[in-house]
C-alpha cells in the first residue's frame, strides 16, 4: 500500500464487532471532556461534525447531549453499522461515507471533532494537511476543531500489543504492533476470533509530532491552538501517549 491511500482494508470485517470491542471505552467522560475544552474555547455550538465517526458512537452521545450531529467516514462498513444503530434507536442522524481529505458535507458547522486517534490512520503528511483544511473548510467562523491524537510514546511502549483470549468474551483478539521509528508508522496486526471466524486486519497509523501538527493547523489558517495531556488541562508531558488539540476558525 503506498502512503499516499487511505486505508480502505482497514475497519472492514471489524466493523461489526467494534463496538463490543470498544465496551470498556469511557465514552461518557471523553463527552464530558469534550464539553470542558468548548466551554475554555467559549464556544458554545448548536450543531456538530464527527469526523471519521466510525460506528457513530460519538455522535449518538452528542446528540442525546442535545446537540445537531452529523458524522462521516472512510469505512462504508463502520457507517452502515452507525446508520442501522441510528435507524434503531430512531436518532435522525446523518452519516456518510467521504474521506476526511475531500469529504464535502455540503455545509458548516460551529463544531468539528474527531476522537480516539482516528487521524493517526492517515498515514500520509498531505493527506492529513487536506483533512485539517476539510475541518476548517466544514467549520462556521468562530467555530472550534476539537480532536486527540497517539503520541510516539504510546508507540514506543507498544500501546497496541494487546490481546483478549478470553473463552468468555465474544470477541477474542491478538493485536501486534510493529514500530518504527524512521517513518513513524506502527504496523499492527490484529487477528480475530469470533465463534466460528477467523479474520485479519492490518491497521498502520503515523505518529506526528507536537510541533508538526501545530504547524499544520497553522497552515490551514486555525489559531487559538491548544494542547492538553489527554483529559487534563495540563501541558502534554514526556510520556503523554494522547494529545488532545483545540483550535479556532477565525471570525
Ligand atoms: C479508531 S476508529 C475511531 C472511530 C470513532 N471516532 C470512535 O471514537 O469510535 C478510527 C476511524 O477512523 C476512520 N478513518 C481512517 N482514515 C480515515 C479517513 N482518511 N477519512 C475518514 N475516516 C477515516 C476509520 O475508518 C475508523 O472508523
Amino acid at each position: 500500500m503506498s502512503l499516499a491511500e487511505p486505508q480502505a482494508q482497514s475497519f472492514t470485517k471489524v466493523a461489526e464487532f467494534y463496538d463490543e470491542l470498544m465496551r470498556p471505552v469511557p465514552y461518557r467522560m471523553w463527552v464530558s471532556y469534550y464539553l470542558l475544552l468548548l466551554s475554555m474555547q467559549e464556544v458554545k455550538p448548536k450543531s456538530m461534525l464527527d469526523m471519521c465517526c466510525g460506528t457513530g458512537t460519538m455522535t449518538e452521545f452528542m446528540f442525546r447531549e442535545g446537540f445537531e450531529v452529523e458524522g462521516f467516514d472512510l469505512s462504508a462498513d463502520m457507517i452502515q453499522i452507525a446508520r442501522e444503530k441510528a435507524e434503531r434507536k430512531r436518532m435522525p442522524l446523518r452519516f456518510e461515507v467521504a474521506d476526511a481529505a475531500d469529504v464535502d458535507m455540503g455545509r458548516t458547522y460551529d463544531s468539528v471533532f474527531s476522537f480516539f486517534d482516528s487521524f493517526n490512520n492517515i498515514t500520509d503528511k498531505g493527506q492529513l494537511q487536506k483533512a485539517f483544511e476539510s475541518a476548517y473548510r466544514h467549520l462556521a467562523p468562530g467555530g472550534s476543531f476539537i480532536f486527540d491524537m497517539n503520541t510516539a510514546y504510546a508507540f514506543e511502549e507498544k500501546l497496541f500489543n494487546q490481546q483478549d483470549l478470553s473463552k468468555t468474551s465474544k470477541v477474542r483478539y491478538r493485536w501486534k504492533g510493529d514500530w518504527d521509528p524512521e517513518t513513524r508508522l506502527i504496523h499492527v496486526t490484529m487477528k480475530f476470533w469470533v465463534g466460528d471466524q477467523v479474520f485479519e486486519e492490518l491497521h498502520i497509523q503515523r505518529a506526528y509530532g507536537l510541533e508538526e501538527t501545530i504547524d499544520m493547523l497553522m497552515e490551514a489558517g486555525f489559531k487559538d491552538i491548544r494542547f492538553f495531556h489527554s483529559y487534563t488541562l495540563q501541558p502534554p508531558r514526556e510520556k503523554s501517549d494522547r494529545i488532545h488539540f483545540s483550535a479556532i476558525r477565525p471570525k
